[in-house]
C-alpha cells in the first residue's frame, strides 16, 4: 500500500490507474480507524480495483474546537488496518494541502443539513460537503462508501451529489456494533470503562421501542424517558423522521422510510454518541 501525501501524487496515480481501465472506490474518513470502516474498506476492495482511503482530520466540519482537538489520531495503526484490508492508497495530506486559503463554498440543503445534528452544529454539514466535494473532485471515484452509523451525513452527501452532480456511486454500509450492541465509533476510544457500561443501553432501548406498538410522539416520549433514567446519559435530541428527506413526521404512515435518530451524551466528560434505527 502506498501512502500519499500530495493532491498531485494522488493525481497522477490515479490517472495511471484510470487510463488501464482500472475502476476506483473512495472510503473517506478522518482516521482512528476501527472494524466499522474496515468493514467499509473491504467492501471498496471487492468492488473496485484501486481502493483509496483518505485519512484527514478535516477542521472545517468541526464547530467545537475542544472536540477536534482530542479527537484521536492514529495514523500509524491506522496504515496497518488498511494493508490488511487490502486497500491499495493511505491519502493522508495535511490541512494547508487540502485548504491553501479558506474554504467559502456554502451548501445548504435542508430540511436535510438543518435538522437534527445540523441544528446543533452550525457549519458541521457544511464542512462535511466541503471537504467531501474536494475528495470527490481529487478522486474522481466510481463508488463512495460511508458507514450508516452517521445517517444523516449519507442523505446530505446524497444531496450534495445530485446538486452538484458528481457520477459516483453512494455506498451506504451498515453500522458495525461492538457484541454489547455499542455502533463502533472512533470516538468510543475515548469512553471510560464504566461509560462503556452504560453506553450499549441506548441500543437496547431503541430496539425495545419497536415492540411497543405505540404512536411517534409517545415512542419519542418513551425512549427519552429510559434513557434519560439511567444515571451517566442524558438525550441530547431524539427524532423520528422520514427516512429519505428527514423531515420530522407525526404518523408512522406519513414516509416509506422512517428512522428515529438519537444523540446522546455519555459520561462526566461528555462524550456525544450517535445512532439510529430503522422503523420501516
Ligand atoms: O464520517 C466521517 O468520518 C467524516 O465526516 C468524513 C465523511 C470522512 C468527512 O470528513
Amino acid at each position: 500500500m502506498q501512502v500519499i501525501n500530495t493532491i498531485t501524487q494522488l493525481q497522477d496515480y490515479l490517472q495511471k490507474e484510470r487510463a488501464e481501465g482500472k475502476s476506483i472506490g473512495l472510503v473517506p474518513t478522518m482516521g482512528a480507524l476501527h472494524e466499522g470502516h474496515a468493514s467499509l474498506v473491504r467492501r471498496s476492495v471487492a468492488e473496485n480495483d484501486i481502493t483509496v482511503v483518505s485519512i484527514f482530520l478535516n477542521p472545517t466540519q468541526f464547530n467545537d474546537p475542544k472536540d477536534l482537538e482530542r479527537y484521536p489520531r492514529t495514523l500509524e495503526s491506522d496504515c496497518t488496518i488498511l494493508e490488511k484490508c487490502g486497500a491499495q492508497v493511505a491519502f493522508a495530506p495535511s490541512v494547508s494541502e487540502i485548504y491553501p486559503k479558506p474554504d467559502t463554498r456554502q451548501f445548504s440543503y435542508p430540511p436535510t443539513d438543518s435538522v437534527m445534528e445540523g441544528a446543533r452544529r452550525p457549519g458541521h454539514f457544511n464542512g462535511v460537503c466541503q471537504i467531501v466535494s474536494k475528495l470527490f473532485q481529487m478522486t474522481d471515484p466510481d463508488r463512495a462508501y460511508f458507514g450508516e452509523k452517521d445517517y444523516q451525513q449519507i442523505a446530505v452527501i446524497r444531496r450534495m451529489v445530485e446538486d452538484q452532480k458528481f457520477k459516483v456511486d453512494i455506498i451506504a454500509c451498515p453500522v458495525i456494533r461492538e457484541v454489547d450492541g455499542l455502533a463502533m465509533s472512533s470516538r468510543n476510544t475515548l469512553l471510560s470503562l464504566e461509560e462503556k457500561e452504560i453506553a450499549p443501553n441506548i441500543y437496547r432501548i431503541l430496539k425495545e421501542s419497536k415492540t411497543l406498538g405505540l404512536t411517534i410522539e409517545e415512542t419519542q416520549k418513551w425512549v427519552v424517558s429510559q434513557i434519560n433514567a439511567i444515571e451517566g446519559l442524558e438525550v441530547e435530541y431524539y427524532s423520528i423522521v422520514d427516512g429519505d428527506t428527514l423531515a420530522d413526521i407525526n404518523d408512522w404512515s406519513q414516509a416509506s422510510s422512517v428512522v428515529g435518530c438519537i444523540t446522546v451524551y455519555c459520561g462526566k466528560t461528555p462524550i456525544r454518541l450517535i445512532d439510529h434505527i430503522r422503523y420501516k
